[in-house]
């Protein structure tokens, strides 16, 4: 399978369902999930459209830390509770805004976001970070998108075995 300048389809769980297939091969046998993390931040900002950053913060110490990501440098630290991730890990629910600006306590990384998602990932039932997507695109994100970017972080948790970082809980 290419990586390189593919052709995603037109239709977004077409894209998607291809993206899933690319993420699929590249974790295949590896467990690393900063390697892992890694591929998968860079298929989505090549594979999605309208998107200005894409990336994961890891649980260390009690608070997000900046994980894989593909755009702008980003906050490093984010406080459980706090912005949308924080939200997101805190309460292990899934956050998907319409428009930031209407977010209570959102942090602008970017100010060119406008919208966002984020799901948290798990390990031994635990929340262990989070899957971030930004876009200028206010309501840029709906229910498709929310359904095959669970599978695609359900696929991360199974691969990846976290015990080999040292973030811990
Ligand atoms: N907007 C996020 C902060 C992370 S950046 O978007 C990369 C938040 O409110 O948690």
């Amino acid at each position: 399978m290419s990586f390189a300048s593919i052709a995603y389809p037109a239709d977004k769980a077409g894209r998607y369902d291809l993206l899933l297939r690319q993420v699929r091969a590249l974790t295949d046998g590896v467990s690393h999930p900063i390697a892992n993390m890694a591929n998968a931040a860079a298929l989505l900002w090549q594979g999605l459209p309208e998107i200005n950053w894409c990336g994961f913060y890891l649980m260390d110490g009690g608070a997000l830390m900046l994980g894989p990501f593909c755009g702008l440098p980003a906050c490093i630290r984010i406080p459980l509770g706090r912005g949308v991730c924080g939200t997101a890990a805190q309460k292990d629910e899934i956050q998907r805004v319409h428009d930031v600006h209407a977010f209570p306590g959102h942090i602008a990384c970017d100010g060119a976001s406008n919208a966002e998602i984020v799901i948290p990932m798990h390990f031994e039932g635990r929340v262990i970070g989070v899957l971030d997507i930004d876009s200028p695109t206010i309501g840029r994100f709906d229910e498709t998108d929310q359904e095959k970017l669970s599978v695609l972080v359900r696929h991360l948790e199974t691969c990846c075995n976290f015990s080999h970082t040292v973030y811990a809980l």
